[in-house]
């Protein structure tokens, strides 16, 4: 299968070294090299043996069907505690509840497939909370306290109508350091942009037309969605108030960019998504009798080579069978870095591609696939886009469910000519990546038109005095952006 489905790159992702290790070494390394400009440039873990595969491949023989139904991510109850004074006084019951302090085990979990709503015993999430709680709770509690992630801060100087988002570059070098998982920044969850109302309205039209094609939410998902939809509502609320407001008392969403008012109690959860926020939405549920992750609801209008109806109710590993040792070198760790993935703990990262023109919704057998097949000769710069799909990943605190999203952004090849290194570091990957992983990526299209071009914008930059004669071309210290990124982004947006 071509082109890279963003949901099977997350594969890529995880299955090396641990987040804290490379967020240390790059900590450290700005510590060491801070001072140094020149010095942070250099290709800094070129010469480091790959680390690539060996984890996974350490822990194979036993491990593909592990059994996760013991294996829990650390409880998020306490929180509760934090939040009472705040709750109303329905809350009086469950206080009961919380002084049991019930350890969650498999006999006590909420099955797969049933509604938070209609338990009619006590049951827990995988987080550690009861139903009796989560009922209590009502809508929109304090997430982040339940979290431990913050609310953004206001950013009022944003403008929909100007704002472009932040000029991801992706790029690494030497390439079997891909993994690149950075802590997810807590303001940028949700990031809008000035094609906030096209994308949208582009939404709603793939699904007017393709309906369960893009959207669904299988029996059990109704406690998740619903805690989705508030988290992100939460967060556009405090993160663009000049633009959403949410009155609790009548429970309406009001977004002044598209002049809409949402019923939030008449509105399913996730078309309340679909309809206020561009982002792509995968939903993964605990299934209490593995402890295996099952793809149970989302909204996704972005991807390529995949839909919604074609993963929905897949496990993990099952959404992934295409790609080539997936179940040799990474089922394990992958289904191990779900099991115990902390709610405080959200990542980001990138993939990236390149495509003709602005492919957005590419299902299996689309009419776009067969632009990857050819290189045109009439093919122009001016139609080389760079496709950065920015994800995160993170657990939502009383579902315990696991959330991937993901927006697809679009940059022209050509506004790499004033981005120093560049157009050099993107060479580098088409003409010495490695060959499956280039196919994967399908660039191959576009090289033809692409890497003439890059040839002449990094000599460019070399006559020019940006970048040092014979660099070695290396991940930059600025990755995932450029030197001078946030100088060129702000001007080019005007705040
Ligand atoms: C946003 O920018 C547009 C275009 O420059 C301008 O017309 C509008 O007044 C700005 N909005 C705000 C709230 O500043």
């Amino acid at each position: 299968m071509m082109g890279g489905s963003v949901m099977l790159l997350l594969a890529a992702i995880f299955f090396i070294s641990s987040t804290a290790l490379l967020v240390l070494k790059k900590e450290r390394r700005r510590i060491i090299f801070g001072r140094f400009n020149f010095r942070r440039r250099r290709a800094s873990g070129a010469r480091t043996p790959p680390r690539s595969l060996s984890p996974g491949k350490k822990q194979l023989g036993n491990s593909l069907n592990s059994d996760y139904s013991d294996t829990f991510p650390p409880s998020r109850r306490f929180t509760l505690a934090e939040i009472q004074s705040n709750l109303p006084t329905t809350f009086e019951k469950s206080k009961d509840a919380l002084a049991l302090s019930l350890p969650v085990s498999t006999k006590t979990c909420l099955p797969l497939a049933t509604s938070y709503f209609k338990a009619k015993t006590t049951l827990f999430t995988p987080t550690g909370f009861s139903t009796e709680e989560i009922k209590a709770l009502g809508d929109f509690p304090d997430y982040a306290i339940l979290s431990g992630v913050p609310l953004p801060q206001p950013y009022h100087d944003f403008n929909i109508t100007k704002a472009l988002p932040r000029p991801y570059r992706p790029f690494r070098w030497a390439y079997h350091q891909t993994m690149s998982i950075l802590k997810m920044e807590p303001d940028w969850w949700l990031e809008l942009e000035n094609t906030y109302m096209k994308r949208i309205k582009q939404r709603q039209g793939l699904f007017a037309k393709h309906g369960k094609g893009v959207l669904q939410a299988l029996p059990g998902s109704e406690l998740v969605c619903k805690e989705l939809m508030e988290m992100a509502v939460q967060f556009l609320c405090a993160r663009y108030p000049q633009y959403f407001r949410l009155d609790k008392e009548k429970m309406v969403l009001y977004n002044s960019i598209l002049n809409t008012e949402t019923d939030i109690k008449r509105t399913a959860p996730l078309h309340v998504l679909l309809n206020n926020v561009p982002e792509d939405f995968a939903i993964m549920l605990r299934d209490p009798d593995t402890g295996h992750y099952c793809f149970r609801a989302g909204v996704i209008c972005s991807a390529l080579g995949w839909n919604v109806d074609s993963k929905i109710g897949l496990k993990l590993h099952e959404i992934h069978a295409p790609i080539p040792d997936y179940k040799e070198k990474m089922q394990f760790s992958m289904d191990r870095y779900f099991s115990r993935l902390h709610t405080d703990k959200p990542i980001q990262r990138a993939s990236w591609g390149l495509e003709v023109d602005q492919p957005l919704y590419m299902p299996p057998g689309d009419p776009h696939e067969k632009h990857r097949d050819v290189q045109h000769s009439d093919l122009e710069i001016s139609r080389c886009h760079l496709r950065v799909d920015w994800q995160t990943l993170r657990r939502l605190p009383l579902s315990g469910a696991i959330v991937f999203n993901f927006k697809a952004l679009f940059t022209p090849v050509e506004s790499f000519r004033d981005e120093p290194y560049v157009p050099a570091l993107v060479l580098k990957i088409l003409k010495e990546g490695k060959k499956t992983l280039m196919d994967y990526k399908s660039t191959w299209h576009t090289e033809h038109v692409v890497i003439p071009q890059l040839e002449k914008y990094a000599r460019e930059q070399v006559q020019k005095g940006w970048v040092p004669e014979g660099w070695e071309t290396g991940t930059l210290e600025e990755s995932p952006y450029f030197p001078g990124w946030e100088e060129k982004w702000r001007r080019e947006q005007g705040f």
